[in-house]
């Protein structure tokens, strides 16, 4: 059985047990801070086991992308790590239980997978009666092959969020397979007992503080590693021998020159560059960037590790990004967004694989310095600020330096290394505290938001209304009214004021009371449904619970909004233009302008944003209608919505919607028709980091004032050059010739002017034993010329020797040129320009026939000269 057919029959044998069969979600977890990556298939799911969003189907099965790394160091070394796997999973939502999850599991792996039930064991949590019955009783298994084990094995739970008891299916691989101990069992960690599959009971939620409480709804999440599976099915010995990886392994030893299986060593490089370029290639599929923060970091280590593995097997260029392209032609049928995603994955790599080379060879030569210097101080380890140096200005990942470090012998002082990373953090924090501040203060809106309510939105449709006040705040702390000055936040019960999201900015306006006004200059949403005005009291005395007009800035939301569409519109443009592979990653919306920033290469060609514009421009004068409504996210998808990185879960998702053109998921407010954008231009577009490029624009009135400033500009530049706008060119252009004509003019003039010098220094001659010597002081513009000018007189001469000295500025350039024959008699140019140049404080030399040098004091030139006389005399002796 391949691996894409477990994958099919795996997913094919829940859907016809009522599941809803759903696309693995990005590697990237959406809206969960508490962890990386996504490492299992439940995480998607964690809203819908703890109630926060109801599911569209309570059943569900997926084969999901996973990434983990806390045994990158294992990968290669074992038959079974890696950092990506995939991993088969069916989940229940508050539906079926243990009673339906156990018979199921076994089922699959007798029936369809036909696996041997006499090599089968299964493992529970110690004082999980009930599912021992399940396993006993229902479905047969006999007592002394169900094992009950501690929390520490049976127990699952991925940092905050829903977990809860588990149950494991074990395979017997034989003896032979064994440490061979006594005590060789179930959970041994030897090679004889497989686990092949989890399925978990959750019944709980783990706070961010550790505490459990009990569910509402218990669940059922399960988990089956694809690879694991597959090697059992192909009777292979690891993973790596599967199908699924193999193929890509025998490539990249293709690629080094090695053959997989002659040796452990080569064998260990091979595994590691193909588990590594495998998470990488979907990591950066799914938006991921290398970086020195966070997930980009994770990236950029996996890929340096895999080079550097590759380094091992003497590869020296660039080679993982023809690795990633053969991991994309082996998943492409499972994932076929990666052949989209194709070119972006592999220029990133290459891209980032350069870079590295490029660092290694300068990153090496200073680890070879410092563990040079260690040792030579009988040191055995590498301060923690030097790796910390190598990681902040180099790009050397800690764990890399470690590795160098202890190929040679050496350990790195880790805990110093943290201190200087965290001694930087700090000073980003304080550039940041202003944001800190605010975040703190989540608790308290937190309450707030629990006593007052929810705030209720309006502004999609309204600019204005009636509201009440629920409360004041000033410095954080509720207070009953405010005054005429004061910096407040107001609650009020409704609002239409848009609160900074999505890249779109707040709203601007007032809050008007009988006698009161109050300036709202921003309006933030620090929880969802909860929105704080923030403003000052320009007039009157401002109380809790007054009845209120509140009034948007309709002006502003208007310039706003014909920047948002536009960014919609340029999103989709881009894509035609560029290729599907181009992904929104950023952007901002102002009134005066818009940002977006986008995944993309190359730069794009002046004709491509010509394109560009022009094609925005078309859609804006199509006059498409523009809709927004609400649906679901898989509706939504369905319709081909374009989602940002990392999907939304959530029941309802608001859908935008302009003619038949585009279609995005977006909370932002909008003009009715693409015709208020009024007219699009962009205005710059720049790279903003490897494969991440930046358009800015501005559409309606941000496109006259555009405008205004040029048309300004080249009344100035008409002005300047005495002409009218509409003659500027060919003025300039005029201009220009007339330059170049006094230019020629200049130089002829010039050059007849030391045609004449020339003559009148020839006369300046002498003849010192026989030989024509000349040394004058001339005027010339520069070395070039003062060069020319030796060259012409030295011509002149036919036999003999020219030295000259020029005063540019009371800057002294010397030159020195002696004909072949004469260098044969004995005279040296350049050691006659070397004491020359001392007289006037500088120095210089060069060949026999041709020197030159400096100097500083012009008024010493005469009596370089005559010093250059009898140094030519007496190299004649
Ligand atoms: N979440 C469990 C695991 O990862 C089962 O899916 O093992």
């Amino acid at each position: 059985m391949t691996g894409n057919e477990i994958r099919e029959k795996y997913l094919k044998f829940f859907e016809e047990r009522g599941h809803q069969i759903l696309p693995s979600a990005s590697l990237i977890p959406h809206n969960d801070p508490s962890i990386l990556w996504t490492a299992a298939g439940m995480v998607p799911f964690k809203p819908y086991f703890t109630g926060k969003a109801t599911p569209e189907n309570l059943r569900v099965t997926t084969c999901q992308k996973c990434l983990r790394t806390p045994d990158i160091e294992e990968v290669g070394k074992t038959a079974r790590h890696h950092t990506f796997f995939e991993m088969l999973g069916n989940f229940s939502f508050g539906d079926y239980f243990k009673e339906k999850a156990i018979p199921w599991a076994w089922e699959f792996v007798t029936s369809v997978l036909a696996l041997p039930k006499e090599k089968l064991w299964v493992t529970i949590y110690m004082d999980d009666d009930e599912a021992f019955d399940i396993w006993h009783k229902e479905v047969g298994v006999p007592k002394d092959r169900i094992v009950r084990m501690g929390k520490d094995t049976n127990y699952w739970e991925i940092g905050v969020g829903p977990c809860g008891p588990c149950s494991e299916i074990y395979i017997d691989l034989g003896e032979e397979r064994g440490c061979g101990s006594k005590d060789c069992a179930v959970g041994c960690d030897c090679d004889r007992y497989l686990e092949i599959w989890n399925l978990v009971f959750i019944q709980f939620y783990r706070d961010e503080e550790g505490n459990y409480s009990p569910l509402e709804n218990k669940g059922i999440d399960t988990g089956m590693g694809l690879e694991r599976v597959a090697s059992v099915m192909q009777k292979v010995k690891t993973n790596f021998d599967t199908d699924l990886l193999r193929e890509i392994m025998d490539y990249a030893g293709s690629l080094l020159k090695v053959k997989y299986g002659e040796d452990d060593e080569k064998d260990l490089a091979l595994k590691v560059i193909t588990d590594h370029t495998r998470a990488i290639t979907f990591a950066i599929g799914d938006g991921a960037l290398p970086s020195n923060e966070g997930r980009g970091y994770v990236i950029r280590r996996l890929l340096r590790r895999a080079v550097r593995f590759g380094r091992v097997l003497s590869m020296q260029d660039t080679f993982l990004h023809k690795v990633s392209a053969a991991v994309i032609k082996q998943m492409a049928s499972a994932y076929p967004d990666l052949e989209a995603k194709q070119e972006h994955i592999l220029q990133v790599i290459r891209t980032e694989e350069e870079r590295f080379l490029e660092t290694l060879a300068q990153g090496t030569e200073i680890i070879a310095k410092l563990t040079a210097e260690a040792k030579a101080a009988g040191n055995t380890v590498i301060a923690g600020a030097d790796a910390f140096k190598l990681y902040d200005t180099y790009g050397f990942p800690l764990e890399l330096t470690k590795e160098i470090a202890e190929e040679n012998g050496l350990s790195v002082d880790e805990e110093g290394f943290t201190k200087a990373l965290e001694k930087q953090r700090q000073r980003a924090r304080s550039a940041r505290q202003e944001t800190e501040y605010l975040s703190e203060r989540g608790v308290m809106y937190k309450a707030l938001r629990e006593e007052l309510g929810v705030t209720r939105f309006t502004g999609y449709s309204l600019l204005e209304g009636k509201a009440n006040i629920m409360a004041i705040l000033k410095d954080g702390l509720q207070e009953l009214s405010a005054e005429a000055g004061e910096e407040i936040e107001l609650i009020l019960d409704v609002t239409p004021f848009y609160a900074e999201s999505g890249g779109q900015v707040s709203d601007h306006g007032h809050i008007v009371g009988e006698d009161f006004k109050v300036e709202i200059y921003a309006v933030s949403k620090p929880l969802d449904d909860f929105i704080v005005h923030h403003g000052k009291v320009i007039a009157g005395k401002v109380r809790r619970h007054q009845t209120v007009d509140v009034e948007v800035e309709g002006s502003r939301r208007q310039d706003v909004a014909r920047n948002h569409s536009a960014t919609h519109l340029v999103h989709k443009v881009l894509q035609e233009v560029l290729g599907d592979h181009v992904n929104q990653a950023g952007s901002l919306v102002e009134p005066d302008r818009l940002r977006f920033d986008f995944t993309h290469f190359a730069a794009p060609s002046p004709e491509e944003l010509k394109r560009i514009e022009e094609l925005v421009n078309n859609m804006i004068l199509a006059n498409l209608p523009v809709e927004a409504f609400e649906t679901t996210l898989s509706k939504a998808k369905s319709m081909g919505a374009a989602a940002l990185f990392g999907e939304k879960y959530g029941s309802n998702v608001r859908v935008v919607k302009m003619g038949d053109f585009s279609l995005e998921l977006c909370g932002g407010t909008h003009v009715n028709s693409t015709a208020e954008i009024g007219l699009f231009k962009l205005v710059s577009e720049s790279s903003i980091g490897a494969g991440t490029r930046r358009i800015e624009a501005v559409t309606g009135r941000g496109v006259l004032q555009y405008l205004e400033a040029k048309e300004e500009q080249i009344s100035q530049i008409a002005k300047a050059v005495k002409a009218t706008p509409s003659e500027v060119v060919k003025r300039v252009k005029g201009l220009q010739q007339s330059v170049k004509d006094l230019e020629s003019e200049l130089e002829s003039l010039r050059s007849q002017l030391s045609r004449q010098e020339v003559a009148s220094i020839l006369g300046q001659a002498r003849e010192i034993k026989g030989i024509k010597v000349l040394a004058a002081v001339v005027s010339a513009k520069d070395m070039d010329g003062l060069r020319s000018m030796a060259d012409l007189l030295r011509d002149k001469l036919v036999s003999g020797i020219v030295v000259l000295g020029a005063d540019n500025a009371g800057k002294v350039s010397l030159v020195a040129a002696a004909t072949k024959d004469i260098v044969k008699q004995g005279v040296h140019a350049g050691k006659v320009i070397k004491e020359v140049a001392q007289v006037v404080g500088g120095g210089g030399g060069g060949r026999p026939d041709m020197a030159q040098a400096g100097g500083k004091d012009a008024s010493k030139l005469q009596e370089a000269m005559d010093k250059a006389y009898a140094v030519i005399e007496g190299q004649l002796q």
